[in-house]
């Protein structure tokens, strides 16, 4: 057994668990307490893409459909003969993964986004997660302690990878309703330097920020954008809710990949538009890092290195089931990724509008004691008590459980320590709710959602002492 002790020192050991690992933790024994008291239990916390969505049955079924048309394809229609893509499925592969897939998501992603993505810097990750991870892993690889700028609130996934270095800090932007304050940007940008920090890029989610439950403007989009060429400053751009989108098309924004390839780094993931479980992932840049002053690489071609060092092979045959995803009903390939979210897309703007309806039933004629975001994308909406006296902290969580059966996730934590250190009590009037998950019995999700929200609404009115 390792001894503790000089883990601790040796920094192997630090931070705290997460505030939604936490909540997941104490769950089943305020679900106890609840459920002793005969109430139901109420999902507005989890961020997990809704049940109804993610029943595999019918994909499997596509999916055995299309890796049948490749064995037919390959010319191998003998039974007893494995066909070639399906030996590679099981196979040690590239590090880049098997070719098909990322040869049809560039294809399929740069039409939608207007780009022209070489599939070669296409670099398989575990979802998104895995492209945070390596992304902060290949610029923690020197001596320079590295400093990291983010949103305040950000996702808290985020925060978990890239405190496991503990020299390095966190520089966080505070945010309105179209996206970070540009001139804190810069003025963070700055101070991470002045202090001696090695600044490589701005974490963000544009799109359906989790957890701010916002969109970032057009405008703000290009206003950072300016600043971080003109600062040299990459954007990591997390973007799992860009499908799971509520506006219409000519509305919305685009991601800062189809803005400028060459100083955004890009994350894709299955997991909401298709499954979570087969952990499918890219990212992909176009930009360059100057590694010596007269000799510039391109970032996937670093990435890679990363790849085949931390996480050897990637599952080659969770990546031919995303090609698979990536084919339509009748087997062709898909013009769009659109069409995949479409199938998900009835549930979740049905729970979003639930949401937004009946907080406006409920709560509209107190405006002076709540308001709450309305999510353009994504699962969340942030929603805010204006009472100077609530406080939405953990324990006011728990007992929202316990005494409504309501699960909702306080926000204070989303918040960095330097944003906690600029505003004492920073998101402490505030609690995210996620609309895109019920433990419902089929058929009875859209009454479970009302009632969940309903609720959660007597329970808000409550802590606000209104009567
Ligand atoms: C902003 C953000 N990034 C990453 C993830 C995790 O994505 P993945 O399942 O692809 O690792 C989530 C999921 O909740 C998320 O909200």
């Amino acid at each position: 057994m390792a001894d503790n002790e000089s883990l601790i020192a040796s920094g192997l050991v630090q931070q705290g668990v997460s505030v939604t690992r936490r909540m997941a933790a104490s769950l089943p024994e305020l679900r106890n307490i609840a459920e002793s008291k005969g109430l139901k239990i109420h999902h507005l916390g989890a961020g997990y893409p809704h049940p109804d969505v993610t029943d595999p049955k019918g994909f499997l079924v596509h999916k055995q459909a299309f890796f049948d048309k490749l064995a037919a394809e390959q010319g191998l229609n003998d039974p007893e003969t494995t066909p070639e893509f399906l030996r590679e499925a099981f196979a040690y592969t590239d590090t880049l993964g098997p070719r098909l897939p990322r040869e049809l998501f560039a294809q399929i992603y740069g039409a939608d986004w207007n780009l022209d993505i070489n599939p070669d810097q296409l670099i398989p990750t575990v979802g998104a997660t895995g492209g945070i991870s390596m992304v902060c892993s290949l610029f923690e690889r020197g001596d320079q302690a590295v400093a990291y700028l983010t949103d305040a609130p950000t996702y808290a996934g985020f925060v978990a990878r890239a405190s496991l270095k503990q020299s390095s800090r966190i520089f966080s932007v505070d945010m309105d309703a179209e996206g970070p304050d540009p001139e804190q940007f810069l003025s963070q940008i700055h101070k991470a330097r002045d202090e001696g920090y090695f600044l490589p890029f701005y974490y963000t989610v544009p799109d359906g920020h989790n957890p701010a439950g916002i969109s970032f403007s057009d405008k703000r989009r290009g206003e950072i954008l300016d600043i971080a060429r003109k600062e040299k400053l990459l954007i990591l751009e997390d973007a799992p809710y860009l499908y799971i989108n509520y506006e219409k098309p000519e509305n919305r924004p685009r991601p800062f990949i189809a803005m400028d390839d060459e100083q955004t780094v890009h994350l894709f993931t299955g997991s909401k538009i298709g499954f979570p479980g087969p952990r499918i992932g890219f990212v992909y840049s176009n930009a360059k890092i100057r590694i010596k002053h007269d000799q510039s690489v391109l970032l996937s071609k670093l990435l890679l290195t990363e790849a085949s060092s931390e996480i050897l092979f990637q599952n080659p045959e969770a990546l031919y089931g995303f090609a698979a995803l990536l084919h339509d009903p009748a087997l062709e390939p898909r013009k769009s990724l659109w069409s995949v979210a479409e199938s998900k897309m009835d549930v979740y703007f049905e729970n979003r509008a639930i949401l937004l309806d009946t907080l406006q039933q409920e709560l509209g004629a107190y405006g002076d004691h709540f308001s709450w975001t309305i999510p353009a994308a994504g699962f969340f909406s942030v929603f805010t008590f204006l009472d100077s006296n609530v406080r939405a902290d953990e324990t006011t969580v728990a007992n929202l459980v316990s005494e409504f059966g309501v699960v909702v996730v306080p926000m204070a934590e989303f918040y960095p320590a330097d944003a906690q250190q600029r505003c004492a009590g920073a998101g402490l009037n505030q609690i995210r709710l996620s609309f895109c998950f019920s433990e419902s019995a089929p058929g009875k999700r859209a009454d479970d959602m009302r009632s969940a929200v309903s609720t959660f609404c007597v329970a808000a009115k409550k802590l606000s002492g209104i009567s």
